[in-house]
C-alpha cells in the first residue's frame, strides 16, 4: 500500500537571488496511515515551513507532496479549499477558536459546512466530547475556558470531520505542564482509538516522547529519525534527549 503522505525533494525558498533563504532544501519523508509522528529540529530548521506546505497554506518552490495519492502542490485555489476542509485537521498554538461561538458550535462548524445532518452532528460531538472530557464545557464560550480546555476543544474540532491527517504546530507551547500532558494524552487517544494520523512539530522532548516516531530535521532536510518501537515513553525520552544533544542548535 502507498504511504498516506509522501514528501519528495521538497524545496521552499524565500527571498530573491542575493538574499535567498532555503527554508526547505530537498526534504523527503513518508508517513503511513495511523502513525503519530513528531518533528523536531533547531530553531529555523524549517519545521513550520514544512507544516505550512503540508497544510497548503504555503506553496512549495519545488518538489512534490502527495496525500492519499493526490498531488497537493498543483491543486487550484478552489480545490485547495475543499482539500483542507475534508482532509486536514489543524491544532495550532493559538487555538484559533471563534470567540462568538460556544465550544459546541466551534466543534460543529466544520460538519455544518460539510452539510452533515443535525442529529448526526449531535451524536458525533457527544461521543467525542465524552472521550476528551469536555462535555460539561460545551455550552461555554472560548473566553470562559482555560488554556487547556481551549486546546482540547481545538483538538476536538480538528478531528470531528475524521481528517486523513492532523497537523499540530507546537500544540503544547502555550500550556502549563498539566494541561500539556492532558493534550498529549488526548492526541495519543485520538491516534490509538480513532486511528488518527498525526504530525506534530515540537521542540519539547517530553511532548515528542508521546509520538511513535521522531523525524529530526536540520537545514531544511531530514537529518535522522528514531522509532519508539517497544520502548516505554521514558526510555524513548532518553533517546530523544541524547539525539537532540548531538544535533545541537537552539530548540527554543
Ligand atoms: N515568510 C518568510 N520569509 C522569509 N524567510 C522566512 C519566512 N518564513 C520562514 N523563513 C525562514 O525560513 C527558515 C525556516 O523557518 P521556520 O519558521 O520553518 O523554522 P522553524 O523550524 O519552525 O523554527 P522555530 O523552531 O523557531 O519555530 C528560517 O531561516 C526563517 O528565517
Ligand atoms: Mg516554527
Amino acid at each position: 500500500m502507498e504511504p498516506l503522505l509522501t514528501v519528495r525533494e521538497l524545496e521552499k525558498f524565500y527571498g530573491k537571488n542575493g538574499a535567498l533563504s532555503k527554508a526547505l532544501d530537498g526534504m523527503n519523508m513518508t508517513i503511513e496511515a495511523g502513525e503519530f509522528v513528531g518533528v523536531m529540529g533547531p530553531s529555523g530548521s524549517g519545521k513550520t515551513t514544512l507544516l505550512n506546505c503540508l497544510a497548503t497554506i504555503e506553496r512549495a518552490t519545488a518538489g512534490s507532496i502527495t496525500l492519499n495519492e493526490r498531488e497537493l502542490t498543483t491543486l487550484k485555489p478552489k480545490e485547495l479549499e475543499i482539500f483542507r476542509r475534508d482532509q486536514l485537521g489543524f491544532i495550532f498554538q493559538e487555538f484559533n477558536l471563534i470567540e462568538t461561538l460556544t465550544a459546541y458550535e466551534n466543534i460543529a462548524l466544520a460538519l455544518t459546512i460539510q452539510g452533515e445532518r443535525v442529529d448526526k452532528i449531535e451524536k458525533k460531538i457527544a461521543q467525542l466530547a465524552n472521550q476528551l472530557e469536555i462535555t460539561s464545557i460545551l455550552t461555554k464560550f472560548p473566553h470562559e475556558l482555560s488554556g487547556g480546555q481551549k486546546q482540547r476543544v481545538a483538538a476536538a474540532r480538528a478531528v470531528i470531520t475524521n481528517p486523513a491527517l492532523i497537523l499540530a504546530d507546537e500544540p503544547t507551547g502555550a500550556l502549563d505542564s498539566k494541561s500539556a500532558q492532558k493534550l498529549l494524552q488526548t492526541l495519543t487517544q485520538l491516534n490509538q482509538q480513532l486511528a488518527a494520523t498525526i504530525l506534530m512539530v515540537t521542540h519539547d522532548p517530553v511532548s515528542a516522547s508521546y509520538a511513535n516516531r521522531i523525524i529530526f530535521i536540520k537545514d531544511g532536510k531530514v537529518f535522522n529519525e528514531i522509532h519508539r518501537g517497544d520502548q516505554t515513553r521514558s526510555e524513548f525520552f532518553q533517546r530523544i534527549i541524547a539525539l537532540s544533544a548531538v544535533l545541537g542548535g537552539s530548540y527554543a
